[in-house]
């Protein structure tokens, strides 16, 4: 069965390391016997956009319907489209319409990396933040009053459901079960955000019922954040909103040394949508068109990809390939971001010639 996956660059550092992923997909492919098809789409870009006044093409959901999955880079140019117009037309409408409910964002101490964090070695951080990623803080229920004026007033309300909660909730409990620590942390608010967040409490804690092996804790999200960088070995699986999922899942792979390494997966766990698999970064316009981006957070995203396609080793073998290369520790291939003088494509190559074996 051939695979077909649809890869989406977008912008700045999008359009690099997404070459970089492709690649060693193509390694991991050759060597598993996977068939993998790809076609590459401009949209879904700022320049996209000052074309064709769109992000989107206005049949994108046909489009992108019919394929397996959608490897994406990043999208974002502040200077060109003002990034909510940019990320409301295209990763977020993704996410939505294909209902892809579940953001999945691991967070690993690899070797050969150093954390920020003093005395933090491999296996001291390993937990996985599960994002809500279709409701929640990032509504478009609100309006503006009043604009312009001295009396101007700006709402945004927080949506939760009761299926849209229950259903991450239970895809984190089922992670946590399936781990040797069978830990599940709640971030929440409880104190100061009076209604939606005791409501997410009780969720969970009717959700736990079904979970008897796995210990439940909970924290506000303020104190959360200091525990990630005081004490990040307490965690194994972080279940949170999806604007609390958001900000963890930059802080927790800022512990591990970088954000440039770390991964996702956007996942419509029923399988009646295609699933999302891209880097937790952004398009860094910083560093854009200079050739030293850290391609590892789309390469392993495309590790979650093969995962989620049904092929576990190949995933393994590609994530195992990263390791290696980062173990060797060679300066000429780690992008600065890790320390040395590297190019996302020495880097890029090197992963994929570790995955071709
Ligand atoms: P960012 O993640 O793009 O960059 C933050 C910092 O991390 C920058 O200094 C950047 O150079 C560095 N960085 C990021 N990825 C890196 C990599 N692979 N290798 C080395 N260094 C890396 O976040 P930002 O600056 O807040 O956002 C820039 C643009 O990207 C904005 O338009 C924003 O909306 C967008 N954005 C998009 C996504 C996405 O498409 N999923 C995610 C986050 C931000
Ligand atoms: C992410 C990003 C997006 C988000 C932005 C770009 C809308 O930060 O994927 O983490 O907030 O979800
Ligand atoms: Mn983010």
């Amino acid at each position: 069965m051939t695979h077909r996956i649809a890869v989406i660059p977008g912008d700045g550092i999008g359009t690099e390391v997404t070459p970089e992923g492709q690649r060693a997909l193509e390694a991991a492919a050759r060597r598993f016997d996977i068939a993998l098809d790809f076609e590459t789409f401009d949209f879904a870009s700022c320049d996209y956009y000052l074309e064709h006044g769109r992000m989107l093409p206005e049949d994108w959901r046909r489009i992108l319907g019919e394929f397996d999955a959608l490897f994406f880079g990043a999208v974002g140019w502040p200077e060109k489209v003002p990034d909510h117009v940019s990320l409301w037309g295209s990763l977020l409408q993704f996410r939505r319409e294909f209902d892809q409910y579940v953001n999945l964002r691991p967070c690993r101490l690899l070797p050969g990396i150093k954390s920020p964090l003093a005395g933090r070695k491999p296996g001291d951080i390993d937990f996985y933040v599960v994002r809500e990623n279709t409701e929640g803080e990032y509504s478009s229920v609100g309006g503006t009053m009043f604009e312009g004026t001295d009396r101007e007033v700006v709402i945004q309300e927080t949506v939760m459901t009761r299926t849209g909660v229950d259903r991450v909730l239970k895809y984190a409990f089922d992670l946590a079960a399936s781990r040797p620590r069978k830990k599940l942390t709640s971030a929440t608010k409880s104190n100061g955000i009076a209604i939606t967040m005791p409501w997410w409490d009780k969720r969970v804690a009717a959700m736990g019922e079904h979970y008897p092996q796995v210990s439940v804790d909970q924290f506000h999200i303020d104190i959360l954040t200091a525990n990630f960088v005081l004490h990040p070995d307490w965690f194994d699986v972080v279940v949170a909103s999806n604007l609390f999922g958001d900000i963890l899942s930059d802080l927790g792979p800022a512990c591990t040394g970088t954000i440039g390494v770390a991964p996702s997966a956007n996942i419509n766990p029923e399988g009646r949508f295609p699933s999302l698999f891209e880097p937790v970064h952004g398009s860094a316009p910083d560093i854009a068109g200079r050739g030293i981006a850290n391609p590892i957070g789309q390469i392993w995203s495309g590790a979650m990809m093969l995962e989620h396609l049904g092929h576990p080793e190949a995933g393994r073998t590609m994530l195992a390939a990263i390791e290696a290369v980062l173990e060797e520790g060679d300066e000429r291939l780690l992008t600065p971001d890790l320390g040395g003088q590297g190019s996302t494509a020495a880097l890029g190559r090197a992963i994929a010639e570790r995955i071709a074996g």
